[in-house]
């Protein structure tokens, strides 16, 4: 199966336009290197293996009853498991969407009409991504304050900034986790006081 595969590989790496010049630059002892990984980055060869049989071969519509409909649902469903595992929390929290924009969009509207009659203050850094910002203006227009904490010359947010920021009011926390300009990557992991937001002060936060 893997010959197959890598055969495959072979075959879509000479479809693909910078790489060829990339090979051609190499035989000519020079090479590209390529250091923008935080805008976007290939897919791992283990995810592209796992996916093939799905997108040339088993690619029904995971709702329809028929055979390759049910095919599809089932990887989705031991890969919803697998990510749950991996999170240790439960496979129906888990929510996959098509891309950032969806994920964001879901999460801030949702939150914001969920939690309306709480309040409806956000905090955020000062360095979102534009498919945040668009949303804030949207959310903006409903009422909602946006409340922006600055950055620190490693483009990283303190939280004691959040904290300062917090009232009663406040729903939701949404901090871009890495930056797909600058590659820097807030400290979340490191700080107890982010863990204190969500679980002292009961605000949930989105990591995008
Ligand atoms: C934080 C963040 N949100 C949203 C997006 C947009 O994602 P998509 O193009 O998948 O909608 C990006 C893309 O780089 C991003 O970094």
């Amino acid at each position: 199966m893997n010959k197959i595969l890598a055969k495959e590989q072979k075959a879509l790496s000479k479809l693909c336009a910078v790489r060829r010049k990339h090979i051609e630059y190499s035989r000519k002892g020079k090479c590209m290197i390529y250091l923008d990984y935080n805008a976007t980055t290939l897919i791992d060869k283990e995810v592209a293996y796992t996916m093939i049989p799905y997108l040339y071969g088993d690619f029904g519509n995971p709702s329809s009853s028929h055979v390759l409909g049910v095919t599809a649902k089932n990887a989705i469903e031991h890969a919803r498991n697998q990510v749950a595992q991996l999170l240790n929390c439960e496979s129906k929290g888990i929510v996959f969407t098509s891309g950032g924009s969806e994920s964001n969009n879901t999460v801030l509207k949702g939150v914001a009409h969920t939690y309306k009659t709480k309040g409806s203050h956000i905090i955020t850094s000062e360095i979102e991504h534009l498919a945040i910002l668009n949303i804030y203006k949207y959310l903006e227009s409903l009422g909602c304050k946006i409340s922006y904490v600055p950055i620190d010359q490693y483009v990283s947010v303190n939280p004691f900034d959040i904290e300062r920021l917090i009232t009663d009011k406040t729903i939701l926390v949404p901090i871009m986790d890495s930056n797909n300009e600058t590659g820097t990557i807030q400290p979340i992991r490191k700080f107890p006081k982010y863990a204190k937001i969500i679980v002292f002060y009961f605000i949930p936060m989105h990591l995008s």
